[in-house]
C-alpha cells in the first residue's frame, strides 16, 4: 500500500500572519560575501558604484526584504568610523573574527547604498564585543538622527543628508560563544544589553532591538542563558535571537540528516517556553517575539576554512566558508523554512545565513558569473509564494519513520498558507522519503468544493549530491501537474525526496 499524509486546512484556524522579514537574509564583512561578492569594481557586470548587477538580480529574485549587516562575528570587532568618510582616509583594520583583512573600501553608507538598489531594508548590528554603549549610540545617531550632533553632522558631510531610518538593531552577535571577541557571561551581558537598549531607545525610541540568546542548542549556558540574559533585557528589548546551522553530525544516516529541522522546531519550542516564563515572572503583558537571525546548512568548506585562517591570515577578502551546497541541503533548507513558517505566531524575523558566496544561495565567480546554488530554490519559492499570507493552523497526520537520530518523524514536512487576498492557498512540502512517493491529501473542504489547483512545481529527481555551479545549474524546481482535484480535497503524489510547491485557488 501506497504511503500517505494528510493535512487539514481550516478556513478559520489562522495561525498568524507572516512578517515578511521571516524572508531576511545576512550579509558579513566575510570571506567574498561584500569583496567580489555584492560588489566588484571593474567586473562587466558592475554598475558606476562598482555593485555587481548580476548579484543584485538575484537577490531581488530570492525576494529578501531585510539584510542583517556587517556580522556576525565580524562585528565584535566592527569600527563602523572606519568605514564611512572619503575612501582616501579609510584605513585598513585586522579583522580578528576571520583573520583577514578589511580595507573598509565598502563601509556601512555604501552597503545602505546597495540595499537600496536591492530593494531590501538593513538590520544593522552594533558592537557589544570589544565597544559599547556610547559607540553604538554614535553610530544610531550616524544612522538615525537629524540633528546638528556630531555623528548626524558627519553623515551629511559624508553626502548622506537624510538618516537612513535603520529600524532594527542586533545588540551585539553570539556574545554567548567563547570564539567572540569580548565573550560574556549570561549576566555581563544581559546587564550591558539592558544598558545599551535604553540608550538607544532614548536616542530613537522608534527602533526595534534584538538581544542576543544561544549561538545553538548545544551551548553548556543554553537555556540559561536565554532565562538570565532576558530577566534583564525583557521590557527593553523586542526579540530574541536564534541561530542554527545543520553540519555534518547526522550526515552518517541520511534519513536522520533530512529530519534535522525536529531540532529547529524543539530549539523554538523551548526559546519561546524560556520568553514566557521570563514573561510570567514579570507579570508583563508584553510577549517576546525570535529573530532567527542566522540559519542555514554549513559544513562543507570548514576543514578549508580552519586551514586557512590559521596557516594564511591577513589576507583581503579570501574565499571562506563556501559552501557548495547539493539536492539534500536543499531538502534539509526546505524543512527549516517550512518550521520557521509553522512558528510564525512567534518569529517574526529570519536571515539566512548568508546571502552572497558565504554559505549563501548566491555564488559568483570572480571572472565569470552569478549562479544559484541549490538552497536558493526553496527559499525563492516561499518567499515569492507565501509573503503577506497567513500560515493556517497546522494540522497533520500520517507516514512516519524512525532513524538512527530520532524517532516518530514525518515522513512528509508540510504547511498551508493563505494569501493576503484570501483567494490562494500555498502548500510547501519536502517528502523525506528515499524510497517511495507519499500521497499528500489536503482537505481543503472549509472553503467549499471549488478548489482548482492553478500552480504546481516539484524539485525532484536528482541525487543527493547533486550540486549546482556557474556552468550548470541542474538542481532547479520543474512545473508539473500532477495534483488531482476531488471536490474539496486535492492528493498530490509528491516524489521521494522531494521540495513541492502547490497553489490552490479557493477564492
Ligand atoms: O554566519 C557565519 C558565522 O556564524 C557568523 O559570523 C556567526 O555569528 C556565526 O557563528
Amino acid at each position: 500500500m501506497s504511503k500517505k499524509s494528510f493535512l487539514a486546512v481550516e478556513r478559520n484556524l489562522v495561525l498568524s500572519a507572516i512578517d515578511r522579514r521571516l524572508f531576511g537574509s545576512f550579509i558579513e564583512h566575510l570571506g567574498r560575501a561584500v569583496y567580489t561578492g555584492i560588489f566588484q569594481e571593474g567586473h562587466p557586470s558592475s554598475d558606476e558604484d562598482g555593485f555587481r548587477k548580476d548579484v543584485l538580480e538575484l537577490v531581488r529574485e530570492l525576494d529578501v526584504p531585510i539584510v542583517r549587516y556587517p556580522g556576525g562575528n565580524f562585528v565584535s570587532n566592527f569600527f563602523w568610523e572606519d568605514s564611512v568618510g572619503p575612501l582616501s582616509e579609510r584605513k585598513p583594520r585586522l579583522d580578528l573574527a576571520w583573520r583577514t583583512l578589511e580595507t573598509n573600501r565598502i563601509g556601512l553608507d555604501e552597503f545602505c547604498r546597495w540595499a537600496g538598489k536591492a530593494g531590501t531594508d538593513v538590520m544593522m548590528a552594533v558592537n557589544l564585543g570589544t565597544r559599547g554603549i556610547s559607540d553604538a549610540c554614535n553610530l544610531l545617531e550616524y544612522c538615525n538622527v537629524d540633528a546638528s550632533s556630531r555623528y548626524a553632522s558627519m553623515r551629511r558631510r559624508n553626502g548622506h543628508a537624510d538618516p537612513y531610518g535603520i529600524k532594527l538593531w542586533c545588540l551585539g552577535n553570539e556574545m554567548d560563544g567563547p570564539w567572540q571577541h569580548g565573550h560574556k557571561t549570561a549576566y555581563e551581558y544581559g546587564r550591558l544589553a539592558a544598558e545599551t537598549a535604553k540608550a538607544m531607545k532614548g536616542l530613537d525610541p522608534s527602533i526595534e532591538l534584538v538581544s542576543c540568546g544561544s549561538s545553538n542548542a548545544n551551548m553548556p549556558t543554553y537555556p540559561e542563558w536565554e532565562r538570565i540574559t532576558l530577566s534583564e533585557t525583557y521590557d527593553l528589548v523586542d526579540y530574541i535571537s536564534m541561530h542554527l546551522y545543520f553540519g555534518s553530525e547526522r550526515l552518517d544516516d541520511m534519513p536522520s540528516f533530512l529530519a534535522n529541522s525536529r531540532e529547529m522546531d524543539d530549539f523554538i519550542r523551548t526559546v519561546t517556553s524560556a520568553c514566557d516564563y521570563v514573561k510570567a515572572v514579570k507579570r508583563s503583558p508584553k510577549t517576546m517575539n525570535i529573530s532567527f537571525d542566522e540559519w542555514n546548512v554549513w559544513y562543507h568548506a570548514k576543514a578549508h576554512d580552519d586551514d586557512k585562517m590559521a596557516n594564511d591570515p591577513w589576507t583581503v577578502a579570501p574565499p571562506l566558508l563556501e559552501d557548495i551546497y547539493n539536492f539534500a541541503d536543499a531538502l534539509v533548507v526546505g524543512t527549516m523554512l517550512i518550521t520557521l513558517l509553522k512558528h510564525a505566531d512567534r518569529v517574526k524575523v529570519a536571515c539566512l545565513a548568508q546571502l552572497v558566496n558565504v554559505i549563501a544561495p548566491i555564488m559568483t565567480s570572480k571572472d565569470g558569473k552569478a549562479w544559484r546554488q541549490t538552497i536558493f530554490h526553496p527559499f525563492r519559492d516561499a518567499s515569492a509564494f507565501t509573503s503577506g499570507g497567513k500560515v493556517m493552523y497546522p494540522i497533520s497526520h500520517g507516514s512516519r519513520y524512525s532513524s538512527k537520530y530520532f524517532e516518530n518523524v514525518d515522513t512528509v514536512e508540510s504547511v498551508a498558507v493563505l494569501s493576503g487576498d484570501e483567494e490562494i492557498v500555498t502548500i510547501l512540502a519536502v517528502n523525506r522519503d528515499m524510497e517511495d512517493t507519499v500521497e499528500l491529501e489536503v482537505d481543503l473542504r472549509s472553503f467549499g468544493d471549488k478548489a482548482s489547483v492553478v500552480f504546481q512545481s516539484e524539485m525532484a529527481g536528482f541525487s543527493l549530491d547533486q550540486v549546482n555551479g556557474e556552468d550548470a545549474e541542474i538542481v532547479h524546481p520543474s512545473q508539473v501537474r500532477t495534483a488531482k482535484v476531488n471536490g474539496g480535497k486535492i492528493v498530490i503524489p509528491l516524489k521521494k525526496t522531494s521540495w513541492n510547491v502547490i497553489r490552490v485557488q479557493v477564492g
